[in-house]
């Protein structure tokens, strides 16, 4: 049997000095209970989504501090495009607002912004904003911040079998060779280290779409907190938490 560990390169965290915390290389959140954070104050869910923006900030700076090497961020599902024309609008918007207002911060925080997710379907001007924000941070190293914008797990992994189809067609690769490397060297989230925890607020116990693969043996926490409500404390918590989760991979 081939594959029963990750590749080197995108190692989980490992065994860190005795007495030190296990701090994880890459951390997602799905955000989630921005919604209801609002109506429990009898606001629009604007206003919500506005609240859990600057709780991103937060969290950013929390993560960067801990040492954490990767976060990914559910800002936005290949799924959310069903809610009102309204809502979307008012993402989008604070999309192009925070970009514009936060992007001197991370450049001097030292945050490298990635995408994953098409966010090409928010139109040329959005998505134009957001790739020069990603290539303006491109020398940035105390963080990578992953926005999945527009992301859905199963799109992603049909490009991937689409990718690796061409590849058969053209007669690069043989089908035989096709194994799961293959198809992880064919992910969005190929060049980052492998998920290590997934964490989602809001008390839904699900995945959404979202990281399906990657999460393969990522350690799961989900908590009650609602995301505007989520803080470095809540985040120090799941830290502490993974730190005491042992982690098998199938052996014992
Ligand atoms: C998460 O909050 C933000 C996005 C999905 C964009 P929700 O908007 O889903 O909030 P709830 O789940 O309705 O409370
Ligand atoms: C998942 O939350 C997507 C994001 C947090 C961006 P949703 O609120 O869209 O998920 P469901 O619909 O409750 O599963
Ligand atoms: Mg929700």
């Amino acid at each position: 049997m081939k594959h029963l560990r990750p590749i080197a390169s995108k190692e989980s965290d490992g065994v860190s000095a005795p007495g030190m915390a296990r701090v994880p290389r890459h951390v997602a959140i799905i955000m989630d209970g921005n919604g209801r954070w609002a109506a429990r104050r009898g606001l629009p869910r604007v206003a919500g989504h506005r609240a859990g923006a600057e709780a991103v900030r937060t969290t950013v700076r929390a993560a960067a501090e801990a040492g954490v090497e990767v976060l990914t961020l559910y800002a936005f599902s290949s799924e959310n495009w069903r809610r009102s024309a309204e809502e979307v609008s008012d993402l989008t918007g604070l999309m192009r607002f925070y970009l514009d207002r936060e992007l001197a911060g991370l450049e001097k925080e030292g945050v490298r912004l990635e995408l994953i997710g098409e966010p090409e379907g928010f139109g040329p001007d959005l998505a134009a904003r957001l790739l020069a924000a990603v290539e303006r941070t491109r020398g940035n190293n105390k963080i990578t911040l992953v926005m999945a914008l527009n992301y859905g797990s199963r799109g992603e992994l049909a490009a991937s079998a689409r990718r690796l189809a061409e590849k058969v067609l053209a007669g690069e690769i043989a089908p035989g060779s096709i194994d799961e490397s293959a198809i992880d060297a064919e992910l969005q989230t190929a060049r980052w280290p492998e998920l290590d925890l997934l964490i989602r607020t809001s008390g839904e116990m699900r995945l959404s779409n979202f990281l399906l693969w990657q999460a393969a043996y990522s350690e799961l926490i989900f908590l009650e907190t609602l995301w505007p409500d989520f803080d470095a404390a809540a985040f120090g918590d799941t830290l502490a938490q993974y730190s005491q989760r042992q982690r098998r991979f199938g052996g014992r």
